[in-house]
């Protein structure tokens, strides 16, 4: 079952500065920083009431951050991340909806989750990652 927005994740060029405007121009503190190597990103994490901010910069030029950026210069929101308590479960839901899988079974994400994403042409444009608490 989906019970959160657990974050929204942000294409970033450059996560120093980004972090920068999210704690000098909102107030709010960066809690995080991690390197995905599944993802190919290094990440900064903000707690905003419970649901996170999680800022994305590639790691390599063949990361699907960097490949967004490149249709996106400024920057941007990259995918909403509903969390769920049975991941496995949720993949079958869509899978069986008749949902693209980009992940047939979850993977290894920031702060030891295990995620899986939706092909955007499958959820009506938005990029959609499930995570397990
Ligand atoms: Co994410």
């Amino acid at each position: 079952m989906i019970n959160k927005i657990d974050h929204l994740g942000i294409a970033v060029k450059s996560l120093d500065e980004t972090v920068k405007y999210y704690e000098e121009a909102l107030g709010l503190k960066c809690e995080h920083r991690e390197e995905v190597p599944s993802q190919k990103v290094r990440t900064a994490f903000f707690n905003v009431g419970g649901t996170h901010v999680e800022l994305l910069e590639p790691m390599s030029p063949d990361s699907p951050i960097a490949k967004f950026l490149e249709k996106n210069p400024n920057g941007g929101v990259h995918h909403v991340a509903f969390g769920t308590s049975d991941i496995t479960a949720q993949l079958a839901q869509a899978k069986n909806a008749g949902v693209r899988l980009l992940n047939e079974t979850p993977v290894p994400g920031a702060h030891g989750k295990q995620v899986a994403f939706l092909h955007p042409k499958s959820t009506f444009g938005v990029l959609t990652e499930l995570c397990t608490e």
